[in-house]
C-alpha cells in the first residue's frame, strides 16, 4: 500500500499476552494508538528502565509518544482514563487525546450488576467486575451513556433512569456528578473515522492495540467464558470506522506458556508445582484485579485456531525468560479427540467435549540476568541460549508463521528481533 497504514495487535490466548510491550515497541513510530474493544477490565504494562507504567483505558502505545485514541468500541472508565492522561503528561507526551463520541460510559451500576449476574450465575465467568458486559448489554439494547451524552446533564438523567428502570437496580450514579467529571472529557472528542482515515491519506502510521485475547471473543472464544466484545483482529476496523484495505499487518501477541484467569476450558492447564513455579517466577497475578491467574504449557492447536482468526502475519513470542524456572517446557502440539488426533482446536469445541492433549518436551535454559538479556538483546537471536532458539524456532515451523520477536524481559530493551 502507498502512503500510510494500520498495524492490529491481537492477542493470540486468554489475555496476559505481553500485549503492552509489544504496543509501546511498535508505537514508537506511529502518529496515533488506539484502544479499539473493552475497557478498564485491560491492564497493559509497560516497564521503561526503573519505571512500571499501567494502562486500563488508554492505550500502552502512548507511553511510546503515539497520541492515544479510544475508539466508538469500548466502554470507558472516565476516573481512569484521567489518570492515565495525567501519567502521559507526567512522561511529557502533553494534553493529547483523542475518545469517539460514540463510545459508551462505564457507569457504577453497570460495575454493581456485573457482580450481581456473576453471584447470580451457578458458575461464575470470574469477570474483572468492571462492569464491561453489564455496559456492553445497554449498548445493545439502545440504552447506554455515549460520550457524547456526557455534557447534557439533562440527557444523561433521563438516560440513567432509563438504566435503573431496565435492570431494576438501585441510582448509584448523580447526573451532576457525572456530568461534571465527565465534562473535563469533552475537550478530547474527536471524529475517530476521520482522524485515523486523513492520518493514512497523508502517508502515517497507526497502531490498533487489542485489548484481553483471541480465546476471550465473544464470538470464537470459550462462550460463555469470555469477555462481551470481539477481541479479534477484524473488530478494529468496525470500531474504528477503518477501511480492511487499510490493515497493512496484523501482529500475534503470544506468551512462551500460557495462562488464564476466571473460569473456562484451559485443557493443558499445569496444576502441580511446574505451575506454581511459572506463576511466581512470571508474576501471573492480574493486573486488574490481583487475582492468580490460572498457568499452563503453550497450546499449538489453540494458536492456529487463533492465527487463523486473525490472519496472523508474524508473531511476538513473550515471556521466554519465565520458561527457565522449569527444568523440561511441556508444549501441546495435538489433542487428542473420540475420532482421532487433530492439529487445530476451535476454543467452541472445547466447550463441548473433552480433549486431551498430546505434549512434546523441550529442554530450558538458564536464568538470564538482566546484564545477561541485554547483551543477547544487544547481539541479537545468535546469541539467544541455544536451547531457547531451538524451542522458539520449533514454535516457529510447528505453526508456519514467522516470530519476528522474541522478549527476553519484561523491561523495554529486553528483547531480540529477527
Ligand atoms: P470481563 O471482561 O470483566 O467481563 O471478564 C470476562 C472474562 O475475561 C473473565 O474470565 C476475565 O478474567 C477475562 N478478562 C477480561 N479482561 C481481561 C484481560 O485484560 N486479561 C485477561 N483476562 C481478562
Amino acid at each position: 500500500m502507498k502512503g500510510g497504514g494500520a498495524l492490529v495487535i491481537v492477542g493470540l490466548q486468554w489475555g496476559d499476552e505481553g500485549k503492552g510491550k509489544v504496543s509501546y515497541l511498535l508505537s514508537r513510530r506511529a502518529s496515533y494508538v488506539v484502544r479499539y474493544q473493552g475497557g478498564a477490565n485491560a491492564g497493559h504494562t509497560v516497564v521503561v528502565g526503573q519505571r512500571r507504567m499501567k494502562f486500563h483505558m488508554l492505550p500502552a502505545g502512548s507511553a511510546a509518544g503515539a497520541a492515544p485514541c479510544i475508539a466508538a468500541g469500548c466502554v470507558i472508565d472516565v476516573r481512569r482514563v484521567l489518570e492515565e492522561l495525567e501519567l502521559l503528561k507526567q512522561l511529557g507526551h502533553g494534553d493529547r487525546l483523542y475518545i469517539s463520541h460514540a463510545a459508551n460510559v462505564v457507569l457504577e451500576e453497570h460495575k454493581a450488576l456485573d457482580a450481581h449476574m456473576e453471584e447470580a450465575r451457578g458458575s461464575p465467568i470470574g469477570t474483572t467486575r468492571q462492569g464491561i458486559g453489564p455496559a456492553y448489554a445497554d449498548r445493545a439494547l439502545r440504552a447506554g451513556i455515549r460520550v457524547e451524552d456526557l455534557t447534557d446533564s439533562k440527557l444523561l438523567d433521563s438516560k440513567l433512569r432509563l438504566i435503573t428502570k431496565l435492570h431494576g437496580c438501585e441510582r448509584l450514579t448523580s447526573s451532576e456528578e457525572l456530568a461534571q467529571t465527565a465534562g473535563s472529557l469533552a475537550k478530547y472528542v474527536a471524529d475517530i473515522p476521520v482522524l485515523l482515515n486523513d492520518a493514512i491519506r497523508n502517508g502515517e502510521h497507526i497502531v490498533l492495540e487489542g485489548a484481553q485475547g483471541t480465546l476471550l471473543d465473544i464470538d470464537h472464544g470459550t462462550y460463555p467464558y469470555v469477555t462481551s466484545s470481539n477481541t479479534v483482529a477484524g473488530a478494529a476496523c468496525a470500531s474504528c470506522g477503518l477501511s480492511p484495505r487499510f490493515i497493512e499487518s496484523v501482529v500475534g501477541v503470544a506468551k512462551a506458556y500460557a495462562t488464564r484467569v476466571g473460569s473456562g476450558p484451559f485443557p493443558t492447564e499445569e496444576l502441580g508445582g511446574e505451575g506454581q513455579l511459572l506463576r511466581e517466577a512470571g508474576g501471573e497475578y492480574g493486573t486488574t484485579t490481583g487475582r492468580p491467574r490460572r498457568v499452563g504449557w503453550l497450546d499449538l492447536p489453540l494458536l492456529r485456531y487463533a492465527c487463523m482468526l486473525n490472519g496472523v502475519e508474524w508473531i511476538a513470542l513473550t515471556k521466554l525468560d519465565v520458561l527457565a524456572s522449569v527444568e523440561k517446557i511441556k508444549v501441546c502440539v495435538a489433542y487428542v479427540v473420540d475420532d482421532g488426533e487433530i492439529s487445530i482446536a476451535s476454543p467452541h469445541m472445547l466447550a463441548r467435549g473433552s480433549v486431551k492433549p498430546v505434549y512434546e518436551e523441550f529442554s530450558s535454559w538458564n536464568k538470564l540476568s538482566t546484564e545477561e538479556a541485554r547483551h543477547i538483546a544487544a547481539k541479537g537471536w545468535d546469541e539467544l541460549p541455544t536451547t531457547m532458539r531451538e524451542y522458539v524456532e520449533s514454535i516457529e515451523k510447528m505453526l508456519g508463521i514467522p516470530i519476528r520477536l522474541a522478549s527476553i524481559g519484561e523491561e523495554t530493551g529486553l528483547e531480540v528481533w529477527r
